[in-house]
């Protein structure tokens, strides 16, 4: 029997829709919640990230600006603007854009962002907060699936999860979340010995690395929740083919296009062997942007709590 999807366009929305409200009571103190994203260089994902980050974020009622440096900005200027920013008072949350260029150390830039201004929470103090169950903002990919989870009624407490992926900004900060919400939590990464084996024992199985449909049917066990956070652009038909199957809607969209957006999990593999899954794209994506959001108007009411906004 095909699993359920877990629908984050639906989900997105709503968590949108109550951080717009939140927004509005926020704005009816003064002035809007502000969300400064930087944007260093050219690489095209991260100006469509960007963009759709913004966007949702006027919609919702956040006063939003992209401040755009060219691929060979200093270190100088990137610092001058991130001390602007931290200084001024209409901005609660800075977004800097990950990847960095290279020869620009992203771990410096994070650490330079005031923490309560640190919309990702990517901080080293806010870091920590979160390794020690303090409050603090929250990455926003893991905190939207965890958020997704408690609004579906995902139980997590006393399962065992997966999660296949170390990164900062998903891996490690979704183990913590998982942990904190008392699951039995196993990390998996590039140098796993049997990771099927592994993934198989999973209740919640969650893939954050990054490689087009890694994760097959003997990596599923039957009824598991399935969380899908790869986003890989396959541009090679036979791959196609070989993951969504000879006549499938998939493959006539991707002749169109020139190019699919696939997971790190079998598709097919996902939806006859899960019980509830997130499709890609239309699941972890809008649960991010939304995630966004809410952490702005967090980040905006505590400022103003402190007597900072
Ligand atoms: N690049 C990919 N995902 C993210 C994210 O969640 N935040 C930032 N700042 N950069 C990213």
């Amino acid at each position: 029997m095909a699993g359920r999807i877990l629908d984050g366009k639906k989900i997105g929305a709503a968590i949108r829709a109550d951080a717009g409200e939140a927004a509005r009571d926020f704005a009816g103190g003064g002035r809007p919640p502000g969300l400064a994203v930087v944007l260093v260089g050219d690489d095209p994902a991260s100006a469509i990230y960007v963009r759709g980050k913004v966007r949702a974020s006027r919609k919702a009622g956040i006063r939003s600006e992209t401040h755009r440096l060219p691929a060979d900005a200093t270190a100088e200027a990137l610092g001058a603007r991130l001390d602007a920013l931290n200084e001024d008072s209409g901005v609660d949350g800075i977004l800097l854009q990950l990847p960095l260029p290279r020869g620009l150390d992203a771990g410096k830039f994070l650490a330079r962002i005031r923490p309560d201004k640190d919309v990702d929470g990517f901080h080293p103090v806010n870091v920590g907060r979160l390794a020690s169950g303090a409050p603090g903002p929250r990455p926003c990919t893991p905190a939207g699936i965890l958020e997704m989870f408690r609004r579906k009624g995902v139980e997590v407490a006393g399962r065992r999860a997966v999660v296949v992926g170390r990164s900062n900004i998903v891996g490690k900060p979704l183990a913590l979340l998982l942990l904190h919400a008392h699951a039995t939590v196993t990390i998996c990464h590039s140098r796993t010995r049997d990771l099927a084996a592994l993934c198989s024992q999973a209740d919640i199985l969650c893939a954050a690395v990054g490689r087009a449909g890694l994760l097959g049917a003997d990596a599923i066990r039957p009824g598991a929740v399935v969380v899908d956070v790869g986003m890989n652009r396959i541009v090679d038909e036979t791959r196609v083919r070989e993951l969504f199957g000879d006549r499938s809607r998939r493959l006539t969209r991707f002749r169109r296009h020139g190019y699919t957006l696939v997971g790190d999990v079998d598709p097919r593999a996902m939806r006859e062997r899960a019980s509830r899954y997130t499709p890609v794209p239309g699941g972890v994506g809008p649960l991010t942007i939304a995630t966004l959001l809410s952490n702005t108007v967090e980040l905006a009411r505590a400022r103003r709590a402190a007597g900072n906004g």
